[in-house]
């Protein structure tokens, strides 16, 4: 199942890559922490069940994470799959589920955070990226399972650059659920191993 925050481009993603009922992996529900997330529109049409747990309405980070989980709970999901979710998980959510997935617009362990584009072309670096890693209480900073590269040009602004890691977030995340639902994936010493194989990262 997936969490949501906004305009759910990776959702898409992931909607159009296992829409059928022949499909490795089945998208069972998707829950939002803004009622106003056009994500929730994107699964409304794909006939996926939706749910709304508005963090403003919650004193603290722990009763927001508690529901979340309650809610997340019912659809006995076999992985949680963070899809554009602008909020930090903690404890009482990540422990009760071990399996969780975000993605993240940077070549991690490089760009943590926000605003990576901007940081990427403010460094100067030739690559920049995107990672799909495992989700964790540390930020943007849980085992990397997959990474996808492409190049930083001379005349790149913030958005021609998002344009281009967005395309790369389309592609590794598809492949990454594909890889668990297979059961391809392993973790040893904090590496995730594909087929036995522990993943080369790219940041
Ligand atoms: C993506 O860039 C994702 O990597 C980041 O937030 C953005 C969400 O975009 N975590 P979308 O909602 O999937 O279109």
């Amino acid at each position: 199942m997936c969490l949501v925050s906004g305009r759910g481009s990776n959702l898409q993603s992931l909607l159009n890559a296992f829409a059928l009922p022949t499909s490795l992996a089945e998208i069972v529900g998707v829950v939002s922490n803004r009622p106003d997330a056009f994500a929730l529109q994107r699964a409304t049409i794909a006939q996926v069940d939706t749910v709304t747990v508005d963090h403003n309405r919650f004193p603290n980070r722990e009763d927001f994470d508690a529901e979340l989980a309650s809610v997340v709970s019912e659809f006995k999901p076999d992985l949680v799959v963070l899809a554009g979710f602008m909020r930090i998980l903690g404890h009482t959510f990540v422990d009760q589920y071990h399996n969780i997935f975000n993605i993240h617009p940077s070549l991690l362990p490089a760009f943590p955070g926000l605003d990576t584009h901007r940081r990427a072309i403010e460094a100067g670096v030739t690559h920049h990226g995107a990672s799909v890693h495992y989700v964790t209480t540390a930020l943007d900073a849980g085992p990397i399972i997959i990474q996808g590269r492409v190049p930083v040009l001379p005349d790149d602004n913030e958005s021609r650059l998002a344009a281009r890691v967005l395309d790369q977030e389309h592609r590794i995340y598809p492949t990454a659920i594909k890889w668990f639902a297979e059961g391809r994936l392993s973790i040893a010493n904090d590496q995730v191993h594909v087929d036995g194989c522990p993943v080369q990262t790219l940041g």
